[in-house]
């Protein structure tokens, strides 16, 4: 399974999702790669110094003799490995304008690595530039946390035709595995609200696993370790545990 985790706008949980969905895959003893498509870097730093990684996804995508099993690190999980990113990402779409395989290279790269990994996430930055397109041709399966606010659904129409476009050519395979309402905070009726809305737009695809508000979450990736072992008795634990199993039964 090749799974982005995917939605243009920030702070939804997308990293927070990557990080231990990623950990979740591999302490099920598969290998697991967690790619940072991000240029803020979060979900690298959330396993590795990022300071100790002297290539990163921007020298896969821009350096022709730079490949993705260069830059891939182990994190401190069995099984996990981590290919970082750093904030030179940013600078990737004028690089590599007019380069006409542009939207390819993350899928090259990965079908390079000869199923070495039985999974990989991938953490898409807070935009539907070539990043993310890289990310949706490269992927079998792709997942978008929601945040439970009241802005939930503004700008999915634009997620979900950037979504239709890469399905009409460059992969016709990709699905739309789910939708995670993450940070919920279920005490409040605005929030049921909002988990009633989302399901009525989405309908099956939302996840039964509901993401609710921790701070045991925000605090996990401070100490490089995933909510599995930070806090293994937390809320977040049971819920990213859960939605893991969700996402087995579903790929
Ligand atoms: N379930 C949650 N409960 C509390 N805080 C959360 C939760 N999920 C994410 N956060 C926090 O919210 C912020 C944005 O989350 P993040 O996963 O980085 O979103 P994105 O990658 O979409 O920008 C971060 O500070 C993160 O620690
Ligand atoms: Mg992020």
């Amino acid at each position: 399974m090749i799974l982005s985790i995917a939605n243009q706008k920030g702070g939804v949980g997308k990293t927070t999702t990557a990080i231990n969905l990623a950990a979740a895959l591999a302490m099920r003893g598969k290998p697991t790669l967690l790619i940072d498509l991000d240029p803020q870097g979060n979900s690298s730093m959330s396993f590795i110094d990022i300071r100790t990684a002297t290539k990163s996804m921007y020298d896969v995508f821009v350096d022709d003799t730079v490949h993705l099993a260069d830059v891939i690190v182990p994190a401190s999980l069995p099984n996990l490995s981590i290919a970082p990113a750093r904030i030179a990402l940013a600078k990737l779409e004028s690089r590599l304008v007019g380069e006409l395989d542009a939207p390819f290279r993350l899928k090259d790269e990965i079908a390079a690595l000869k199923g070495q990994f039985a999974n990989v996430v991938i953490d898409c930055p807070p935009a539907l530039g070539l990043l993310t397109i890289n990310a949706l041709v490269a992927s079998t399966h792709l997942l978008i946390p929601i945040q439970s606010s009241y802005f939930a659904l503004e700008g999915t129409d634009d997620l979900l035709e950037t979504i239709e476009k890469v399905r009409q050519r460059p992969n016709p395979e990709l699905q739309i595995l789910g939708v995670v309402i993450t940070m919920h905070d279920k005490r409040t009726a605005l929030a049921r609200d909002i988990q009633e809305q989302i399901r009525k737009v989405f309908g099956d695809k939302v996840f039964r696993t509901v993401i609710s508000k921790s701070v045991r979450l925000e605090e996990s990736p401070a100490y490089r370790e995933s909510i599995f072992t930070f806090a293994p008795e937390s809320s977040g634990a049971t819920e990213y545990y859960r939605l893991c199993e969700e996402v087995i039964d579903r790929a």
